[in-house]
């Protein structure tokens, strides 16, 4: 099974519904954990936690009503599917169910619901706790309070985003597991449960840096980007800076090394190490032993980031690290 499960979203969903049909391919995190129990870290991280229902969350909504500086107005309180909302333009309302939590909230979420049986994006985000309106939604006032609700997403779309926030999806909203466990990077994992030692599960750990790297970038890239409405190379982009893999790629230090993946400074099984300088230069180091030279500017410093990864917010709210090292 090793080599048929592949990070392409479309085949991954495929590979998912067939394997269904004939045993029920997923054993949970809990299953992993009896046996792995060194990974039980796993389950408090942003990847585990970027979906959710929103009863988890609702807290963050609640007693908290929305005004924006149009007039448009929010009310949140608990509904036995997660959270209804109300929203007002002038004299008109509409009201609807937010179900879903996409994203951790360590940088925001985005409430995803359903208004009439059909999916919706909710125009506001928490945004490190701070409403906001959701990217990519219309910054002026709504025409209608229906309108104000969010935009209405297929459930293609809808599936797309679980894939890569959801483990074992099937469809919009079907999944075996929220956020990106396990068996989202291992693979259904079921049969090695019952089996360990004959039914294997995939190791990116004995990948080459290159196909590694492709594991990650499954998510952590533009999932679209021969759709780019521009002309301008993807490189170039500001926003391109979200999507690491894209930047790492283009470096010298992944083209020239071979050895260079997202894993030489990652924890996959961990959240990033906020703010810890020394820990990522002392990996910088661990291949430009002496550097820098006196090619660079600063042959004592020990903070290599502050040149050569710098940190920038290319949308509002959300801030990213450039992995174009240069
Ligand atoms: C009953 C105990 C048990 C359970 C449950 C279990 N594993 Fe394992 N797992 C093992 C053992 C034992 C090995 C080492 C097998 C070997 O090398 O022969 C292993 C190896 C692995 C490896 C390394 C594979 C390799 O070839 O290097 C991964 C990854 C893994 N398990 C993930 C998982 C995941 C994900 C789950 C949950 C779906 C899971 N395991 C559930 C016992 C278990
Ligand atoms: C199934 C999709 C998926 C895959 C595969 C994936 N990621 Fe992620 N990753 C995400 C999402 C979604 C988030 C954002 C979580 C959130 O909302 O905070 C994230 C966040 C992260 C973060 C930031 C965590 C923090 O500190 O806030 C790091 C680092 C990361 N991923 C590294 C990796 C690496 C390395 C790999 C490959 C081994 C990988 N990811 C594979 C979806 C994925
Ligand atoms: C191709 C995979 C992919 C798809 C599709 C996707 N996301 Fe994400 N999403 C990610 C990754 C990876 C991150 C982490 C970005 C980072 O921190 O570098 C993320 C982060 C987020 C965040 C946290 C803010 C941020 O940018 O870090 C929100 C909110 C979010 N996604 C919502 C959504 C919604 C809603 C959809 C569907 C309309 C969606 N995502 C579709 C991969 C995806
Ligand atoms: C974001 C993707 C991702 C998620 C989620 C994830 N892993 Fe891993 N896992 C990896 C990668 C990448 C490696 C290879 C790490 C390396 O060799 O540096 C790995 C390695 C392993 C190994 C083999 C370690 C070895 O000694 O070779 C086991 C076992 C494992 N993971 C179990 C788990 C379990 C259990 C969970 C859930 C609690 C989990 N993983 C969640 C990506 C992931
Ligand atoms: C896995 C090994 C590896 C790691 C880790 C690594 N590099 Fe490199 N880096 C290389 C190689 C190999 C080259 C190419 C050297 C050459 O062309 O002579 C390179 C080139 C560079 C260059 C020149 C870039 C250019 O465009 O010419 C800079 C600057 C640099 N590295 C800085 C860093 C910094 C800072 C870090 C840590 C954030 C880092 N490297 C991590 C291997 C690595
Ligand atoms: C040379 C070291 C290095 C490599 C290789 C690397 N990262 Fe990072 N990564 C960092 C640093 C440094 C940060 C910022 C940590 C902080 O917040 O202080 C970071 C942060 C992140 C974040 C949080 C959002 C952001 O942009 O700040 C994500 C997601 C992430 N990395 C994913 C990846 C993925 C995916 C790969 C592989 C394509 C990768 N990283 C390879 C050093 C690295
Ligand atoms: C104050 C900013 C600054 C800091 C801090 C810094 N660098 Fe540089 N570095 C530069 C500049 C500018 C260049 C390009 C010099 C040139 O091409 O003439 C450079 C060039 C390089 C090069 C390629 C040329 C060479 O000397 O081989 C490497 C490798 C490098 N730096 C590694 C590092 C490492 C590793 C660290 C952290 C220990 C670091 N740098 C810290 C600014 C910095």
């Amino acid at each position: 099974m090793r080599t048929a499960i592949r990070y392409d979203s479309s085949v991954t969903i495929a590979a998912g519904a067939l394997l269904l049909a004939a045993l029920p391919p997923y054993a949970g995190t809990v299953a992993c954990l009896k046996c792995h129990g060194e990974y039980a870290g796993q389950t408090a991280t942003h990847h585990a936690r970027a979906l959710r229902p929103i009863s988890e969350i609702a807290a963050a909504f609640l007693d908290r009503p929305i005004r924006e500086r149009n007039g448009v107005e929010f009310e949140y309180r608990r509904a036995p599917e997660g959270l209804a909302v109300t929203a007002r333009v002038g004299n008109q309302r509409a009201a609807a169910t937010l179900e879903w939590a996409v994203g951790s909230g360590a940088q925001a979420f985005t409430p995803v619901g359903r208004s009439g049986g059909l999916f919706f994006e909710h125009r506001i985000s928490l945004y490190a706790g701070r409403p906001g309106l959701t990217m990519g939604h219309p910054a002026s006032a709504d025409s209608s309070a229906q309108a104000a609700l969010g935009i209405p997403q297929p459930p293609e779309t809808i599936t797309r985003c679980f894939n890569c926030h959801a483990t074992g999806v099937r469809g919009a909203a079907d999944f075996a597991e929220p956020g990106v466990n396990c068996e989202r990077c291992h693979g259904p994992g079921a049969a090695h449960a019952a089996a360990p030692a004959t039914a294997k599960l995939l190791n990116p750990g004995r990948f080459s840096a290159p196909a590694s790297v492709q594991i990650c970038a499954g998510c952590h890239r533009s999932p679209e980007p021969a759709q780019r409405k521009s002309t301008k190379p993807e490189i170039e982009d500001p926003v391109s800076i979200r999507f690491q893999p894209i930047g790492l790629i283009a470096s010298r230090c992944f083209q020239a090394s071979g050895k260079l993946s997202c894993l030489t400074c990652h924890d996959p099984h961990a959240n990033a190490r906020r703010n810890d300088a020394a820990f990522y230069s002392a990996k910088c180091q661990g291949c430009h032993a002496g550097a820098p030279t006196s090619r660079c500017a600063r042959a004592n410093e020990t903070n290599c980031l502050s040149c050569h990864m710098k940190s920038s917010s290319p949308v509002p709210y959300l801030r990213f690290t450039d992995h174009r090292i240069r």
